[in-house]
């Protein structure tokens, strides 16, 4: 909309209607019209099982389930109860034992934290630095908060991560700005599926420590899917990398219990600091907090609660873990179905790991996704291609859906 008649624009560009709802909606439409088995919504960002439905855990459940009324009702400290942020902690490090000086906020889940970040480590009128493809609301919330984004490009002529472009955008940047923000989503990159290898991530190190003799960094690592990309230890061996770094970088993980918890409505999230040090730790603190304040105030006790008290016991915690396994071998398997059916097809695939999403890049991604509608295939257009979401159709689906987006395609 141009013109409002209340409200101001500030900044923003607010679609009439949001892309992937209005997409979700037409599809259960035209379920509803024809049947479900002549459907394919491949369009929700939620885990659902073979037959539709979400995927709970259900020692979660159980869990919340034994909650007193009192752990819904009361307000929780704006940073999160000392407890969550104890159990965020072990959930985001696992085995690693940080070096840094490690400071949690709580945050009504991942975007919660994208929010803060932005708001405190870039200014009015600066660039945050991202890959070319990102998840939407990164755009919004930049947006929203008087930014831009200022996009690399994820992927090199050789379909490999493209430090080279990574590192001259982010010393551009450095250049211009007396501080960059860093958004970072990975493993299980939506929408790519695609996750930083330890050679990537050796490039990352370098661009960074090249780019903070010229200006502060913060490097946001948005790990909303860290445990569903594979095993909990081996996604997790980037964590050293963030700590051998100059004194004016500050890494920051997102971390959200929407997915590893199956907490999606709970909005329970944090921004953990791994900060050098311990100024620049309570400073991290004092100003999220304070934001935090001044946005959603506190977030939901009920779900700090709960999380506490699954890390407090080990049987419990060890049922979760085994539950959220299973799941996401089943995530997995999807997605290296639908992968392998891509290169089957003769159809290009955008480097695929794990996770939620797998990307088709395309010329005209609105033609093709609008000609799949009308064969009741239901997918999400971007920029540079379309997204499926491996987590909403089987791995039958998975396997057979290549071929059909190839014959719309010819
Ligand atoms: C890339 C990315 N970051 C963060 C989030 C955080 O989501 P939530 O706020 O539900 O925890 C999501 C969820 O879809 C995501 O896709």
């Amino acid at each position: 909309m141009a013109e409002y008649i209340m409200a101001e624009k500030n900044n923003r560009m607010i679609p009439e209607e949001d892309k992937i709802f209005a997409l979700n909606a037409r599809a259960k439409k035209m379920s509803e019209e024809v049947g479900r088995d002549k459907v394919i919504n491949a369009t929700i960002g939620s885990l659902l099982d073979d037959d539709g439905k979400l995927v709970m855990l259900l020692s979660v459940v159980k869990a919340l389930k034994g909650l007193e009324p009192l752990d819904f009702a009361e307000y929780a400290p704006i940073g999160g109860t000392t407890d969550f942020k104890k159990a965020v902690k072990k959930a985001a490090f696992g085995k690693h034992r940080s070096s840094s000086f490690v400071e949690v906020v709580a945050t009504p889940g991942g975007t919660g934290a994208l929010r803060n970040i932005v708001a405190n480590y870039s200014k009015i009128g600066d660039r945050v630095l991202t890959s070319d493809w990102f998840w939407g609301p990164y755009k919004t919330i930049t947006g929203e908060l008087y930014r831009e984004l200022c996009l690399y490009p994820m992927f090199d002529e050789n379909n490999r991560f493209n430090k080279k472009g990574f590192s001259e955008e982010l010393n551009k940047l450095a250049a211009d700005q007396e501080s960059v923000l860093i958004l970072l989503n990975t493993p299980s990159h939506n929408p790519t599926g695609y996750s930083l290898d330890g050679d990537d991530w050796n490039g990352i190190s370098e661009a960074v420590k090249e780019a903070s003799k010229k200006a502060r960094i913060t490097l946001f690592v948005d790990a909303a899917y860290i445990d569903f990309a594979g095993d909990e230890e081996e996604y997790r061996t980037f964590l050293p990398k963030l700590e051998d770094m100059p004194s004016n970088v500050l890494p920051v993980i997102g971390y959200s219990f929407s997915k590893t918890f199956t907490l999606y409505g709970m909005r329970c999230g944090a921004m953990i600091a791994m900060a050098p040090s311990e100024e620049i730790a309570a400073e991290f603190k004092l100003v999220n907090e304070f934001s935090a304040r001044g946005t959603w105030s506190n977030s939901t006790r009920s779900g700090q609660v709960l999380v506490s008290k699954v890390y407090e016991d080990e049987d419990l915690l060890e049922s979760v873990n085994k539950e959220r396994a299973g799941y996401r071998e089943m995530l997995i398997k999807r997605g290296k179905a639908f992968s392998n059916s891509v290169i089957e097809a003769g159809l290009p695939l955008v480097p695929f790991d794990s996770g939620f999403f797998s990307c088709i890049p395309l010329k005209d991604p609105a033609a093709v996704s609008k000609r799949l509608e009308e064969k009741g295939i239901f997918v999400v257009p971007l920029a540079k291609g379309i997204r499926v979401s491996v987590a909403s159709i089987s791995e039958e689906i998975c396997r057979k859906l290549p071929g059909m987006i190839a014959e719309v395609i010819e």
